[in-house]
């Protein structure tokens, strides 16, 4: 007799041997209709979109490693819509796959689709990027960065290179997405690190959409508006990128004139800083695939799980660039 994963997990949450909280609450007896009989774990993983480096790294990570793991991946690309991932989620829902994994676009808003997937006994697993929900019953684990991190270690470099002195410092912000757990928390954490310092400003802050054609067109208007920039704050590789354009074709020495930080870490970022145009780079590690598929295979039996997997990762400097990018991996 064929008897549902997604009951195992049920009843095996509901004795309390899963961890993470997640009792499934729907009827649970359904067999696995996704997965039919072939014995495949069938994952339906709702991907924020296309638009960076690092997404697109993130996104290989995820099919090569369910391929490598023999999961059967159901993907699809929200094109940075909340409403379109919501939909996707549905979709896994009806089709009761066996497990559900997202990046939530923004970090609200996802309580009823959570609570959805809930009561159909589906476990959801979040990945690089966190929600708000109050309910963490909601979902089972949350594998990604600490974006607050990153923005302290981001402004731990700036207040480095400017120990001693005394010299008020202009920094203008190319944020990420709005409402994006990324953009809220690398604002947050690099804000809260340089606030003790009244020299250090930041004198103009928008999106860049974490796209490159959009930091550059920002970074464009941050140029014309404010003449004495001394320092770039980029949320992320794709913005960083598309702003030495900007800054190139407004005659400044990017890396130089204008001293430029970004978050990720992709081979081009790697490339910028060999070239002295990045001037550092807080690693944002995509690679998450090989963690998911072990969770999502370990969920399916019932196992513990820890609730906060942490992505371990560093920070590069131009010095250590040309040793590092050729066994950079994205
Ligand atoms: O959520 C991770 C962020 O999303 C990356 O830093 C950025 O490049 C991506 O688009």
């Amino acid at each position: 007799m064929h008897v549902s994963r997604r009951k195992i997990f049920a009843v095996v949450a509901a004795a309390g041997l899963v961890t993470s909280g997640l009792a499934a609450c729907g009827d649970g007896t359904k067999d696995d209709a996704a997965g039919g009989d072939d014995g495949k774990i069938v994952l339906g993983f709702a991907q924020v979109g296309a638009e960076s480096g690092w997404r697109t790294a993130n996104t290989k990570s995820i099919q090569d490693s369910a391929k490598a793991a023999g999961i059967e991946l159901q993907f699809s690309d929200a094109q940075q819509k909340q409403e379109n991932q919501i939909k996707a989620i549905r979709g896994y829902i009806q089709q009761k796959v066996d497990v559900i994994a997202f990046s939530p676009v923004v970090n609200t808003g996802w309580d009823p689709v959570l609570k959805e997937a809930k009561a159909a006994g589906i476990p959801v697993i979040l990945t690089d990027r966190a929600v708000d929900s109050t309910d963490t019953s909601l979902y089972v684990t949350f594998i990604g960065s600490d974006f607050i991190v990153e923005g302290q270690r981001a402004a731990d470099w700036l207040l480095k290179q400017y120990e001693g002195k005394n010299e008020q410092v202009n920094i203008v912000e190319l944020q990420g997405s709005p409402g994006a757990a990324p953009a809220i928390d690398r604002k947050k954490g690099f804000g809260d690190a340089i606030a003790a310092n009244p020299n250090f400003k930041i004198i103009a802050s928008q999106t860049g959409e974490f796209t490159r054609a959009k930091g550059k067109e920002v970074m464009t208007a941050f140029l014309q508006s404010n003449p004495d920039i001394d320092v770039l704050y980029a949320h992320n590789d794709d913005m960083a990128l598309g702003a030495i354009q900007a800054i190139e074709e407004a005659g400044k020495k990017p890396g130089v004139d204008i001293k430029i930080i970004s978050i990720d870490g992709v081979k081009d970022a790697f490339q910028a800083m060999v070239d002295g145009k990045i001037n550092v780079v807080v690693e944002c590690n995509p690679l998450l695939g090989p963690q998911l598929m072990e969770l999502v295979q370990k969920v399916t039996k019932g196992e513990t799980i820890e609730k906060r997997i942490l992505t371990e990762e560093g920070v590069f400097t131009q010095d250590q660039a040309a040793a590092a990018l050729p066994t950079r991996e994205y």
